[in-house]
Order: C-alpha cells, then sequence, then structure tokens
C-alpha cells in the first residue's frame, strides 16, 4: 500500500534563525508516524542548513526547482547536479507560480524534470488549472496536456528511472493555492484518479506506485476528508507549511488515514474510483 508523503514548499519564506526553529521543531516531532514520509522543499541557500540539522532524522529535504541546463554560460542558474549535492531527495518542477511567471512551459518542465531524474532527484511534477480552465469545462484537458510529455514523451531509460526514484505528481489547481479555498474532496479524487488512470496508459504497475500529492490551501482542517480518498497520497502545502503545528498535525492527520485505509483496505490498489 502506498505511503503517504506530505511535503512542505516554502517558496520565498525563510531565514537561518526562523529555519532553524522551525527545522528543529520537525525533527523532533515527526521521527515515528506510520505509513508517512514528510519533507521540506527550502529556498537554495538553505539546503545546506537543512542537511546539517536533518541529516539523522526521518525527514528529507528538496529544492523548489532545478534548472532545464546541466552546466555552462546560464547566470543565477542551479543545476539538479548542485542540488543532488546537498543530500537533496526530492525538487519539485513545473509549479504554477513558475509557468505563471512565464518560466516554465510543459517543454521546460520536462527538461528540468529529465534533469532531476538523471541527477538521482525525485522530482515532485506539478500539475493543474486555472479557475477559467475549470469553469469552461477544461480542467481535465489542461492536466492531460500538462501531463503528456511526462507520460509519453520520456524515454524507456528516463520512464525506468522515474519509476525507480518514485516520481510524485502534485495536482495543485492554481485557483486553490494560497486562497485559502481548496479543491473540495470529490473534485480532487476526480482528478487524482485520472491522472493515475493516465499513468497507466504506459505502465499499468507505476500507476498504482506512484504517488499523487494534492495541493492547494491544505491545511490540518481540510486534511483528513482530502487525505482520506483513494487516489490522494499525501499533500503539497504552502502556508501551513510554514508553522511548526499546522505541519506537523498535516502529517498525524496523514497517518491517521494511512492506518484507517490499511485497516480497511490492506491490498490498496488503483482505485480507479471516479466520486
Ligand atoms: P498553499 O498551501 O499556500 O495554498 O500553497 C500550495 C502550494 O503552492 C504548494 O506548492
Amino acid at each position: 500500500m502506498r505511503r503517504k508523503l506530505v511535503i512542505g514548499n516554502w517558496k520565498l519564506h525563510g531565514s537561518l534563525l526562523e529555519n532553524q526553529g522551525l527545522l528543529n521543531r520537525l525533527k523532533q516531532e515527526l521521527h515515528d508516524l506510520e505509513g508517512v514520509d514528510a519533507a521540506v522543499c527550502l529556498p537554495y541557500v538553505y539546503l545546506y542548513q537543512a542537511q546539517a540539522v536533518l541529516r539523522d532524522s526521518a525527514i528529507a529535504w528538496g529544492a523548489q526547482n532545478v534548472s532545464q541546463f546541466t552546466e555552462g554560460a546560464y547566470t543565477s542558474c542551479i543545476s539538479a547536479k548542485m542540488v543532488a549535492e546537498f543530500g537533496c531527495t526530492y525538487t519539485i518542477v513545473g509549479h504554477s507560480e513558475r509557468r505563471a511567471l512565464k518560466l516554465e512551459s510543459n517543454q521546460v518542465a520536462t527538461k528540468r524534470l529529465l534533469n532531476a531524474l538523471h541527477a538521482g532527484l525525485t522530482p515532485i511534477f506539478c500539475v493543474g488549472e486555472t479557475l477559467d480552465e475549470r469553469d469552461g469545462g477544461m480542467a481535465e484537458l489542461i492536466v492531460r496536456n500538462q501531463m503528456l510529455n511526462v507520460v509519453y514523451g520520456l524515454d524507456n531509460k528516463s520512464f525506468a528511472l522515474a519509476k525507480k526514484l518514485n516520481m510524485v505528481i502534485a495536482y495543485e489547481p492554481v485557483w486553490a493555492i494560497g486562497t485559502g479555498e481548496h479543491a473540495t474532496p470529490e473534485q480532487a479524487q476526480r482528478m487524482h484518479s485520472f491522472i493515475r488512470m493516465m499513468i497507466a496508459e504506459r505502465d499499468r504497475e507505476f500507476a498504482e506506485q506512484i504517488r499523487i500529492l494534492y495541493g492547494g490551501s491544505m491545511a490540518p482542517k481540510n486534511a483528513e476528508s482530502l487525505l482520506n480518498m483513494p487516489d490522494i497520497d499525501g499533500g503539497l502545502l504552502g502556508r501551513a507549511a510554514l508553522v511548526a503545528e499546522d505541519f506537523i498535525d498535516t502529517c498525524r492527520i496523514a497517518s491517521h488515514c494511512w492506518q484507517q485505509q490499511a485497516k480497511f483496505n490492506p491490498q490498496a490498489h488503483t482505485s480507479a474510483v471516479i466520486v
């Protein structure tokens, strides 16, 4: 059965002093949660600090992006290989805040994903529609389009690497990010199931294995209803990841949901449930 995965995306937040307190708190509290993996994705400049604090903890860490280039005259870019040197497990790619700034097309996001994989990092590939797209009945079409390169564009070797490194998908409806308004569990389940079925088009085994996270105003008050859904394998948290109690509580809720699901459905598998 898939373990839940709760990841904090710190975005453009933090300071050496604040981070120290937050990371230490997470390290103290999150060590023996059943069925849950936890991680934080910090700004590049704090990866060294994360490595120093979390290296002997149960919490993994990662970056928020990696360059589409591997090396060369690309001022300000940070490569996947560089990030990997700081002990990172994960990197986010294709976040909608990057797409919105026109810094990331599907092609560029896929290039970043490939570089992450070949540097041994687990990519967290983000997809999600805007409110206009949802209102226009285009949500699934948009997400399908964002997923196409990942499902069909990767060569066999890279796809095998994605499977080996447990690539993660994060469904983050743009209208739910930072707004306090989250997708309903049914809306999210429907899209997660859609994404899983798309992956099954290429590899059924990977579709069973891959963790699909929900992101967009997830917080302790709504986490349980979302994480109880069969295809919601965890959360990618923004705001709630900056408050130790909120992040810790969400991880505890994830553990509780995992235990419930394990109890009632030990053979939990691809549900392909459309609610
Ligand atoms: P919020 O949890 O603040 O809505 O942010 C979600 C997000 O963008 C995580 O990547």
